[in-house]
């Protein structure tokens, strides 16, 4: 099974700006899998982040595949620009976007991996045309637009959905979650079906940022051999 692997991505929305190479060298050389880079554009979701030009110094700064999260009204305007600039796999909100087939298929084209987000209050359902579409399904366990907030319970369920799906359908997208994950929720999240752990505050607010990712890396790794 090619989805049953775990991967940790630190989202860097948590990390000190003023020093991102060191932070994610630090959590890359702590076995972390993937960089998380939040992109908000204070229309879709009520907040500023960052753009272009820091995911294009993240790619000369870490080996590891850079996972873009538009939180973007209208995706496809600029899902070139970030494909360009180093983003290895772009996931684009449901929500966002009257095209998320277009948007996909774009993702796809450029030479990215192609992820649909859906949010707390949107069913899996939403997605079930483009499972066969994508690389990975991202489901929102907070409202989207800050970090530090509380893990949405509804999402276990939302979770086990799409584990189901999966396997129903042969296919082979990863399910990612990303809101609230802590060493609290990570090891039931794996027993549902989670895949790829996005955590920024439970890492990088921590004072040992390299361990916070391997506790989660470890937490995760035995619910899911213990589930086997
Ligand atoms: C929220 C972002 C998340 C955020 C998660 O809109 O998509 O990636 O950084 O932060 P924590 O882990 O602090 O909830
Ligand atoms: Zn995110």
């Amino acid at each position: 099974m090619p989805y049953a692997k775990i991967e940790i991505a630190p989202s860097i929305l948590a990390a000190n700006f003023a020093k991102l190479g060191e932070e994610v060298r630090i959590v890359e050389e702590a076995g972390a899998d993937i960089i998380h880079v939040d992109i908000m554009d204070g229309h879709f979701v009520p907040n500023l982040s960052l753009g272009i030009p820091v995911v294009a110094s993240l790619r000369k700064a870490t080996r590891l595949p850079l996972d873009v999260h538009l939180m973007i009204q209208q995706p496809e305007e600029y899902i070139e620009d970030f494909i360009r600039a180093g983003a290895s796999r772009v996931l684009v909100h449901q929500e966002a976007t009257a095209h998320l087939d277009r948007a996909l298929a774009m993702i796809r084209e450029l030479g990215a991996e192609a992820g649909a987000v859906i949010n707390p209050a949107t069913p899996v359902a939403m997605l079930s045309e483009v499972l066969d579409k994508v690389d990975t399904v991202l489901v929102m366990t907070v409202n989207p637009g800050f970090g530090g907030q509380k893990f949405i319970p509804n999402s276990y369920e939302k979770i086990r959905q799409l584990y189901q799906l999966r396997a129903r359908y042969n296919a082979s997208f990863r399910i990612e979650v990303d809101g609230g994950v802590d060493p609290g929720n990570t090891a039931e999240l794996a027993q549902a079906g989670a895949n790829t752990f996005v955590a920024g505050t439970s890492i990088f607010h921590t004072a040992d940022p390299a361990a916070a990712t391997r506790q989660l890396k470890k937490l995760a790794t035995q619910a899911l051999s213990q589930r086997a």
